[in-house]
């Protein structure tokens, strides 16, 4: 189908969004269409909770100077509905101020409600509780879950639709998803899936939003939905129906940041030669996955080992600042696609092969024209000859022809200056520090709760807290031989993950932890017992609820055994099924140190008494803000694990004693990219920066309270400020 002449022109000259006007959107086979014109729509993630609301302003001018049409979001349903029926809309979950801020830079807005949302988010976006409806089971077509989800849905849709903020009713939303990558799912598991899918897309459907829904990697999404992609790369994806437009959900920026593992980098000239494949390949829709990826804060992200920093190596990075010369590369990337609109939206291309690895698109209307120009040749540059004209062309690279004949951009030749981030301390770099230590706990206090056997985590600590005690007592007769000949028993400990310490008799005995390829622990060593009652306690922590995979009613964590000891004289005995005490929590959580009210309950010392490399020690200081805007983070590199408070605030687990695994090798823009190239901080921490949001701090007198797990040296922390340079 081609548009008009008349057309054309409009839409080229309509390439600025503008929202305050009601408008109809649809689609027909090359692209969306907002009030009848076709539209290539250039999108980039920016997740509301990943920063603050003072920054969100900076986010999106910086977004649309980068030249994006459209912001993409996904909603967090368990940020917005933590407990059960009791909903929250404030702070960094003001999705309504977003979107009005999205709509007053005069951006559109990708709505991706899910609910379920990936993402590397605790618990994939679903509440904990929703774990405890009775009879659920999480992605399928189970009524408990159902019923939910569409509670869930309409809400969302309801709180936009009353404050108009769907394109139809004048609003900057053009386009919602339901559910996240549902297609592999529905696949492992058959009719059950299919019947949910069916079920999902009337649903969304009915909500009657007025914007057309998308699923993503859902081939068989039905009618009218559109299914669009997501990865590295997708320009020989097919939308389900040759009458819906081609569309890519995510091109993924980079990666997010595991604890354990190196961190990804994608050079930007493999990003741009990915979209501008996607573009001449007959694709209207891409959006960066992220274009700001920001910060998990508080206990936020998913399990497992996911780090604070979702900096995702995106064209805006965590703390903010432009990623050069990946921002400045892509919105001249940007410009270019802008300036062939007209010919795109109007016509499917010609292709020709002009010689080996080279592909020339021309995008051909009576009123314009645009060529692509393609070498997929890793390694050799090459010359190419179109209609009279020799272009060079790097390897593994793309030129954009405007009118088909001047070269205004080639994906592999990078025009915008490059930047360096840097931190450097401020004031002074170090804080004067006081510490009070956290008590371990045994089966025989009074405030713990005793069951038979071992229990999973989450039914106990409903997520409330990363920490729980598992607590037994073992009694040893004094005839053991052991006590004679010294040969200390060996206690053996399945854990479901994610880390454990092992205490005995309040001595710490071991520390051992999970990786994300294997989040399952086993402890085994030997352990010092006496004749008589030993207390054995177990301090399991678990990193998040896993956002990815099936039956998420069935996740479980925690010791769940078996627990048996080995090298007595009956040889080894099971303590698995025997009587455990438990206990949620530390005690310093409860007491709220974290808090200026609660941190007075415990006695802290300081000086030559501070308490340094010592496991399970709580931490406080305050400070003064640095003068100027430029964005605050804290140095942890000495320090091994736990949490991180500011003002109460919880910026985020650190973790910086877990050191990235793995040989990082060479990066070279050119070839297939995959999450196993260009890694970087091999052998360092995988996060040592985390990031102090400035809207959570006060002239003078911040409080901030560290608690470590693991044992530190906080006279190492300092304050530092990040700058490009
Ligand atoms: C996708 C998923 C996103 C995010 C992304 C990370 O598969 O849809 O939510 O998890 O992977 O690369």
């Amino acid at each position: 189908m081609l548009l008009s002449i008349t057309l054309f022109l409009w839409v080229f000259c309509s390439s600025s969004s503008s929202t305050s006007v009601a408008a109809s959107v649809s689609y027909d086979d090359r692209a969306i269409t907002i009030n009848g014109q076709r539209r290539i729509l250039i999108s980039g993630s920016i997740h509301y909770p990943r920063s603050t609301p003072e920054m969100w302003p900076d986010l999106i001018k910086k977004a649309k100077d980068g030249g994006l049409d459209v912001i993409q979001t996904y909603v967090f349903w368990n940020g917005h509905e933590p407990s059960q029926g009791q909903y929250n809309f404030a702070g960094r979950y003001d999705l309504v101020r977003f979107i009005k801020l999205v709509q007053q830079a005069g951006l559109y807005v990708h709505l991706r409600i899910g609910p379920y949302v990936c993402a590397e988010w605790n618990f994939g976006g679903f509440p904990v509780w929703l774990k405890y409806v009775q009879g659920i089971s999480f992605r399928t077509d189970n009524e408990p879950f159902k019923a939910a989800m569409q509670k869930f849905t309409k809400k969302i849709v309801d709180v936009m639709k009353s404050e108009k903020l769907f394109q139809t009713q004048g609003g900057p939303i053009i386009m919602c998803q339901i559910e996240n990558e549902y297609g592999p799912v529905e696949w492992e598991i058959g009719a059950p899936g299919k019947a949910y899918t069916k079920w999902m897309a009337q649903m969304a459907v009915s909500l009657g939003t007025g914007v057309p829904w998308i699923m993503c990697k859902q081939e068989d999404a039905p009618d009218p939905i559109i299914d669009t992609c997501n990865g590295f790369y997708c320009e020989n994806f097919k939308p389900n129906k040759s009458s819906k437009p081609k569309m890519w959900t995510e091109a993924w920026t980079g990666g997010g940041t595991v604890f354990g593992a190196s961190v990804s980098r994608r050079p930007v000239e493999d990003l741009a030669f990915s979209v501008a494949r996607f573009i001449q390949n007959n694709g209207s829709f891409v959006n960066y996955y992220m274009y700001h990826g920001g910060t998990n804060f508080g206990r936020t992200t998913a399990g497992l080992f996911i780090a604070p920093s979702y900096d995702f190596d995106a064209p805006i990075d965590e703390y903010g600042l432009l990623r050069e010369p990946k921002w400045g590369h892509l919105r001249n990337l940007h410009k270019a696609i802008k300036q062939c609109e007209p010919a795109l939206v109007s016509s499917y291309p010609t292709v020709t092969w002009p010689g080996n690895n080279l592909e020339v698109h021309v995008f051909n209307s009576k009123s314009a024209c645009a060529a692509f120009l393609a070498n997929y040749d890793t390694k050799s540059p090459a010359k190419v000859a179109f209609q009279n004209t020799r272009y060079d062309l790097p390897p593994w690279s793309i030129s954009i022809l405007l009118d088909c004949k001047i070269e205004i951009f080639n994906t592999a030749k990078i025009s915008s200056e490059s930047s360096q981030m840097k931190m450097t301390p401020v004031n002074g770099g170090v804080f004067s520090w006081q510490s009070s230590n956290e008590q371990t706990v045994s089966a025989d206090d009074s405030d713990t709760i005793a069951r038979d056997g071992l229990w999973d985590q989450i039914s106990l600590t409903r997520d409330a807290s990363d920490y729980l005690w598992y607590l037994t007592n073992v009694n040893i007769q004094p005839g053991e031989a052991f006590l004679k000949n010294r040969q200390s028993p060996t206690l053996t400990i399945m854990s479901a993950g994610h880390t454990l310490h092992i205490f005995i008799n309040g001595q710490l005995s071991g520390t051992t932890y999970g990786s994300l390829q294997n989040p399952k622990l086993t402890y085994s060593g030997n352990v010092k017992l006496r004749a008589g009652i030993n207390k054995i306690s177990l301090l399991s922590v678990a990193v998040g609820l896993p956002n990815v995979g099936l039956h998420f009613e069935t996740w479980n964590t925690g010791v769940l055994g078996p627990v048996t000891l080995k090298g007595l004289n009956e040889g080894t005995r099971d303590l698995t099924n025997q009587k455990w005490s438990y206990k949620v929590g530390l005690k310093g959580e409860s007491l709220k140190l974290h808090t200026l009210d609660g941190s007075s309950s415990v006695e802290w010392v300081e000086g030559s008494s501070l308490a340094t490399k010592r496991p399970l020690t709580w931490y406080k200081t305050t400070f003064n803000t640095p003068a100027g805007n430029d964005p605050l983070a804290l140095d942890m590199s000495t320090m091994g694990k736990g949490e991180i408070w500011v003002n109460g605030q919880s910026i985020g687990r650190h973790w910086p004693g877990y050191k990235a695994r793995g040989n990082c090798g060479g990066c070279s823009y050119a070839g297939i990219f995959n999450e196993k190239k260009c890694r970087t901080n091999c052998g360092e921490a995988s996060q040592r920066w985390y990031h102090v949001p400035r809207l959570w701090l006060k002239p003078s007198g911040n409080s901030l309270v560290v608690f470590e797990e693991w044992g530190g040296d906080p006279t190492g922390i300092s304050l530092v400020k990040r700058t490009a340079q």
